[in-house]
């Protein structure tokens, strides 16, 4: 074990997810691939009080390297304390494809990981999640599960259709599987192509609220959860960048979903192109600037002040815990 994570300040998601429960509200789950990011999303939690899953993708480990994502993890608790803030911060693998990348993870001071087997059968998916969560509770750390399947893009496999998580299956494979929280599909996909222009943006909330009458008060997952602001789009095409159209999960379907049995909200894609908005805008109003902090900070503060919206209006998890100060 080369770290544990309550050595880096972390917790994995058990009390957080309860406590969110309890009171109605999401714990957002932001992904991060570098610093800036990093930094963002703390500021972003600790500024509103809220508590916070650093969320990290097989495929943004190898970009920062195993011995730098428990770093950044470590250092989001210690900034979150520099600000004054107590919240709690778990670091999370997102879309684990395997026992041993999950194992791996779980030795390098992960506090919480989730294993995607949806796309294989139910018997599988059990048997792959079951491995997984006794390995992960033995050292504390608490496991995310999949069942059903999201269209678009999940770490590199991509899907065309939906296919629904089915409300019968739940009890069974949370029982079996022994996993502490379940992703479901009702709706929502990755990436900023959710909805196209003229859609009616709306997720399957009935498939929701029947997951919820089978299994009372356990945490539930939605992936793909990003708006996409048109804000954020607009200004990537207006400074040179290429981009359609698209329309993401309107705030008022998530923030109906947070208020449920929904405990953790995943996203990345409005990150991205907030951080992406920042760049260009710099790049395009100042095309003799080379130094990566003056192009970086601003890119930082669009998707740290967004995510505070997100917070605020989405997750509704402002307030949870003590708010700092910058
Ligand atoms: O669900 C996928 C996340 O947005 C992570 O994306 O695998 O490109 O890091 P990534
Ligand atoms: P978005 O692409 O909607 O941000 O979803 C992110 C996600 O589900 C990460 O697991
Ligand atoms: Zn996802």
């Amino acid at each position: 074990m080369r770290y544990n994570y309550k050595d880096l300040g972390l917790v994995n998601t058990k009390e957080m997810f309860a406590k969110a429960n309890k009171e109605g509200y999401a714990v957002p789950a932001f992904n991060f691939n570098n610093m800036e990011q990093m930094l963002a999303i703390v500021e972003a939690a600790a500024l509103k009080g809220s508590p916070v899953i650093l969320q990290c993708s097989g495929g943004a480990r190898n970009y920062m390297g195993k011995p730098v994502v428990p770093m950044l993890a470590k250092a989001a608790v210690d900034v979150a304390r520099e600000m004054g803030s107590d919240i709690p911060i778990a670091l999370h693998l997102d879309h684990g494809s395997s026992f041993e990348q999950a194992k791996d993870c779980i030795e390098w001071g992960f506090s919480s990981v989730m294993i995607d087997a949806s796309h294989h059968s139910f018997e599988e998916n059990i048997a792959e999640s079951k491995k997984v969560a006794e390995y992960a509770h033995a050292n504390g750390v608490t496991v995310e599960a999949e069942l059903g399947v999201l269209a678009g893009i999940e770490d590199e496999i991509s899907n065309d259709a939906h296919i629904f998580t089915q409300p019968h299956e739940v009890e069974e494979f949370v029982k079996a599987s022994g996993v502490d929280s379940l992703a479901i599909s009702i709706g929502t996909s990755h990436g900023a192509h959710k909805f196209k222009p003229g859609d009616d943006p709306k997720l399957k909330l009935e498939i929701l609220a029947e997951i919820e009458t089978k299994i009372p008060g356990f945490p539930i997952v939605l992936h793909g959860s990003s708006s996409v602001p048109a804000k954020f789009i607009t200004m990537i095409k207006e400074f040179g960048g290429e981009i359609k159209d698209a329309i993401g999960i309107p705030d008022d379907q998530l923030r109906g979903a947070a208020k449920s049995a929904v405990a953790k909200i995943n996203v990345d894609t409005d990150g991205r192109l907030a951080f992406t908005a920042g760049i260009r805008e710099v790049f395009t109003n100042k095309p003799g600037e080379f130094d990566p902090r003056k192009y970086l900070t601003p890119a930082k503060n669009y998707m740290r002040d967004f995510y505070m919206l997100k917070i605020e209006n989405v997750f509704g998890s402002e307030g949870a815990y003590k708010k700092g100060n910058k």
